[in-house]
């Protein structure tokens, strides 16, 4: 079964495909909460769809370059990065780095020189939109973009709000989940208000969840009654393989597609690309 799975996820001969949308995704991976698997869900999702037919940018706006780390991109300062694309112009095509081992996977990284620019931006002309701007003056289309945001509201976060179409928000199964929440969504709300009508919270997504605790339960209903069919039926386990992934610079999906994470992420890649189909090709 383990291996079953493994080759299905891995996909090597191609044939296992994820319908790709008829219009880019720019979806925006946030919650201003720390730990709550942003990074590790914008990794796995977009190694999943990009092993599945898809072409998927990642763009890492978390100085902390967390993303950058688990998909084995250098981003050590002085290597060109989002910084660049945000403060000075740099068009993404000069700094997006081509995932190895992942065909039809880049990524923006993040150097600690990003650290800066949620201060320096403050004075930069547009600075709410500079991320949308990067985005769609860039000549390649992507079938998905993924924004990985750094744990707060700030303008970083808010670039990214500015240039996504769709909010994903990875709620992690414990006791404090939900508080904070409303905050991030009344910035949602503010930013739809203003910047980015046609923004969306179309997909939430559970993560770490750990079966043998009644908590998890009750807080997966509490976020399936109150976001109903946003929320994803996958559901991330608690899962150390998904953990150790990233110290061998890999996702979880190569690093051990056999395992339970593994399967359960590529399950959530596939509902987002299933929903993706749905989405048509308004917008
Ligand atoms: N399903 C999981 N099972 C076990 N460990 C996990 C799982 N998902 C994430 N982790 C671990 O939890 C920690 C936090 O995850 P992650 O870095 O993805 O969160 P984050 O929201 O991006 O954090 P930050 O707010 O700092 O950016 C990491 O050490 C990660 O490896
Ligand atoms: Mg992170």
């Amino acid at each position: 079964m383990e291996a079953m799975r493994a080759v299905q996820i891995l996909n090597p001969s191609g044939e296992v495909t994820m319908p790709r949308p008829a219009r880019p995704r720019i979806m925006c991976v946030a919650n201003q909460k720390g730990g709550v698997g942003k990074t590790t869900t914008t990794v796995n999702l977009a190694v999943a769809l990009a092993l599945h037919g898809n072409r998927v940018l990642v763009v890492d706006l978390d100085p902390q370059g967390n993303a950058s780390t688990g998909l084995n991109v250098p981003h050590h300062a002085g290597i060109p990065d989002v910084y660049d694309c945000l403060i000075d112009n740099v068009p993404l095509a000069d700094v997006a780095q081509a995932v190895e081992g992942i065909p039809n996977l880049w990524c923006v990284p993040a150097t600690i020189d990003l650290a800066g620019a949620e201060i320096e931006l403050v004075s930069v002309v547009a600075r709410e939109s500079r991320l949308a701007r990067a985005i769609a003056a860039h000549p390649e289309t992507f079938d998905y973009v993924f924004i990985d945001c750094p744990p707060s509201l700030g303008l970083l976060t808010v670039n990214a709000l500015v240039a996504a179409q769709e909010v994903l928000i990875p709620i992690q199964c414990e006791y404090y989940a939900l508080e904070g929440l409303n905050q991030l969504i009344n910035n949602i709300n503010l930013v739809k208000q203003h910047l980015n009508p046609t923004l969306d919270v179309s997909t939430i997504l559970l993560t770490m969840y750990d079966r043998r605790t009644r908590l998890a339960d009750a807080v997966e209903q509490d976020v399936r009654n109150h976001f109903g069919d946003k929320v994803l039926q996958a559901v991330i386990p608690r899962n150390v393989r998904v953990s150790e992934a990233p110290s061998y610079g890999q996702s979880v999906m190569t690093y051990d597609p056999g395992s339970r994470g593994a399967t359960s992420y590529f399950e959530a890649a596939q509902e987002i690309a299933e929903r993706g189909v749905k989405l048509g090709g308004a917008a």
